[in-house]
């Protein structure tokens, strides 16, 4: 494992990475050396109720995982922990293992990092994905917006992050990488439980969205109280319950004033940032590296 410097701005101001096996972590610091805690990570007990939300960072991990939490729970209260309560990247095991069945374990790390124990158990995964212009887009905010630490401090461009995003030198790596990674092991794995969710088409329809996840995760809940998720679940609604009825809602992780893990949740707000000339370059890569992915993106 090494801690690299991963972006750096024209100030001179840089944003580091856990290294491990080339694949970009944001610097944590765990009780363990973080190469030790992914190997345990990979190594936890499954147990045959979990479920696990997968996705590449800002693909709306935040809203699924309330809204599968409420679906599991029957109930429209809020989870009163907050998503990284159950977050593979930080939480060691030990404290996974306290969690009270059923957990919703959540990650936005590569398919071969997770626990072996999803394979062979069988549990079920919900896959997240999104517009990858729309994510690079609140990938930025997230990176310019978060509290300056001794490992992290960015304030460059726009147009130098999306250099960095195309590339692959942000956390959690290239989106290409991540996305084609996951088809692959899907193809693979076809007895895997996996439920594919669009961010796009929950915004579109989310009724229908809620119902599918219901279905999916063996609770069969009707029609009235999935539409009392879908509205408890709203932008609004989850960014006014991070803030009142959270526990630990990591205010202090950002710059005042800045709007956190609830910034828009929009579709499509990549056309407010990407000129002509970096949609083009986006559009010349996207075509290449996936030129040979059967992977439905909903680009809006
Ligand atoms: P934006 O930055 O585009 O607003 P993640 O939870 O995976 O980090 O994803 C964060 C993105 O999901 C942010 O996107 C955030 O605003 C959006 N999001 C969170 N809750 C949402 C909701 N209920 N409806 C729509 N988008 C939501």
């Amino acid at each position: 494992m090494s801690t690299l410097k991963l972006l750096t701005d024209k100030g001179g101001n840089s944003v580091y990475a856990n290294c491990v096996d080339g694949h970009y972590f944001p610097p944590f610091t765990l009780d363990v050396e973080y190469a030790t805690h992914l190997e345990n990570i990979q190594k936890m007990h499954i147990r045959d109720d979990d479920v696990t939300v997968v996705g590449y960072a800002k693909s709306g991990t935040h809203w699924v995982w309330e809204v599968a939490g409420m679906l599991l729970a029957g109930s429209t209260n809020y989870i009163r922990d907050i998503k990284e309560s159950q977050f593979l990247e930080v939480k060691e095991v030990a404290a996974l293992d306290a969690l009270t069945s059923p957990r919703l374990l959540n990650t936005h790390m590569g398919f071969r990092f997770l626990p072996s124990e999803i394979v062979t158990k069988r549990t079920k995964v919900i896959y997240l994905l999104r517009n990858p212009k729309d994510v690079a887009v609140s990938l930025y905010h997230h990176v310019t917006g978060m509290n300056p630490g001794e490992k992290f401090v960015y304030n460059g461009t726009w147009d130098d992050f999306l250099d960095a995003y195309l590339q692959g030198n942000v956390w959690f790596g290239s989106w290409f990488d991540s996305v084609l990674a996951w088809e692959k092991t899907v193809t693979a794995l076809t007895e895997l439980p996996v439920l594919t969710v669009h961010y796009e088409a929950m915004k579109a329809d989310p009724l229908s969205n809620v119902q599918r996840l219901s279905e999916f995760l063996g609770v069969q809940r009707d029609s009235e109280f999935c539409q009392e998720v879908v509205e408890a679940c709203s932008f609004k609604k989850l960014k006014q319950a991070k803030d009142n009825v959270k526990g630990n809602n990591l205010r202090n992780a950002w710059k005042p004033g800045t709007e956190g893990f609830y910034r828009k949740g929009e579709v499509g707000d990549w056309k407010n940032w990407f000129t002509v000339a970096q949609n083009e370059r986006f559009n010349a890569l996207y075509a290449e590296k996936m030129k040979n992915s059967k992977l439905t993106i909903l680009f809006k």
